[in-house]
């Protein structure tokens, strides 16, 4: 009589709180002063990990590491410009020296510049591409490198919906982001063979301190009644009729660093309440 195969390997399958646990692990956040950034270090915190956050924003920074503190093991905090490859080593470094370890590398840093390809500046156009594709390179370069000793680990990058349209004004961040999305594809290609995931995560609209620069006026401050018809304007794009939150992609997050997506890779995953489904 032949063994019953057992399909569901039911006997060695984590339970749904083992699948998403982060206790014991190490995660780096770039760009955690803010808004979607610092929803992912929470998070992440929150399920366990011990997280080192950085960004250029050091009052931020702080801010973070006091509210993960509420619910997580202490942060490690310290500002590095992503723009700069030796500050990213050294964050690299700092994690390993003050836990020994990395096991998941978010990249989030990134910023936006609104402006018709006719007006554009050269120094614009090297900012933005040093701080949202050089950045995120030299993250995933890093993490992998300590990520390859370990034989095991988690790339996360911070794409967005606007990677995929064409969206006037916004030529710069757009072609980042599609940059990242290729970037990440090929990351987990090179890195799979050491045990090591990389995916990107494309959210929409998530009203962040990123988005107010669509709501400035000609003197350039925010105007609260542009500020409500565009938000209202963006939650119509979605057939759920809203827009995101820091914590619904910080829970995109939470399931990429975690082993619940032990089987994903080279994937873009796209919490944006169905404005956009390629
Ligand atoms: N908010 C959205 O609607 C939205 C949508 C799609 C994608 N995203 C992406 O999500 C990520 C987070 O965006 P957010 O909305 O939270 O924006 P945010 O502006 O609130 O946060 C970005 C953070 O990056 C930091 N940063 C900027 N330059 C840096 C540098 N050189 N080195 C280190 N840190 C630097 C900023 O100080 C800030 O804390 C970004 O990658 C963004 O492109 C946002």
């Amino acid at each position: 009589m032949s063994a019953k195969h057992d399909f569901d390997q039911a006997s060695s399958q984590p339970t749904i709180s083992e699948a998403f646990a982060l206790e014991g692990r190490t995660a780096v956040v770039t760009g955690a002063a803010s808004g979607i950034g610092r929803g992912i270090a929470q998070l992440l915190a929150e399920a366990g990990a011990r997280t080192v956050i950085s960004d250029v924003n050091e009052a931020g920074l702080r801010q973070t590491a006091s509210l993960i503190e509420r619910s997580g093991p202490p942060a490690i905090a310290t500002s590095a410009d992503v723009s700069r490859r030796t500050d990213i080593d050294a964050l690299a470094d700092l994690a390993v020296a003050e836990s020994g370890r990395i096991d998941i590398w978010v990249n989030v840093a990134a910023i936006i510049v609104n402006r018709p390809i006719l007006e554009t500046q050269e120094d614009e156009l090297d900012r933005l591409l040093a701080i949202n594709l050089k950045g995120v390179y030299w993250g995933c370069a890093a993490a992998g490198r300590l990520m390859k000793e370990a034989g095991s680990g988690s790339i996360i990058n911070l794409s967005s919906g606007g990677g995929e349209a064409a969206v006037p004004g916004l030529s710069l961040y757009s072609m980042s982001k599609a940059a990242v999305n290729m970037l990440t594809r090929t990351v987990a290609k090179e890195f799979g063979p050491y045990g090591i995931r990389a995916n990107a995560i494309a959210p929409g609209w998530v009203d962040t301190p990123m988005g107010l620069h669509s709501f400035r006026n000609e003197a350039g401050e925010i105007d609260p009644d542009k500020r409500a018809a565009g938000l209202q304007q963006r939650a119509q794009a979605s057939p759920l009729g809203i827009t995101g939150t820091p914590r619904d992609i910080a829970l995109a997050a939470l399931y990429l660093a975690s082993d619940a997506s032990r089987f994903m890779t080279g994937q873009i995953l796209r919490p944006n309440g169905g404005v956009a489904m390629p």
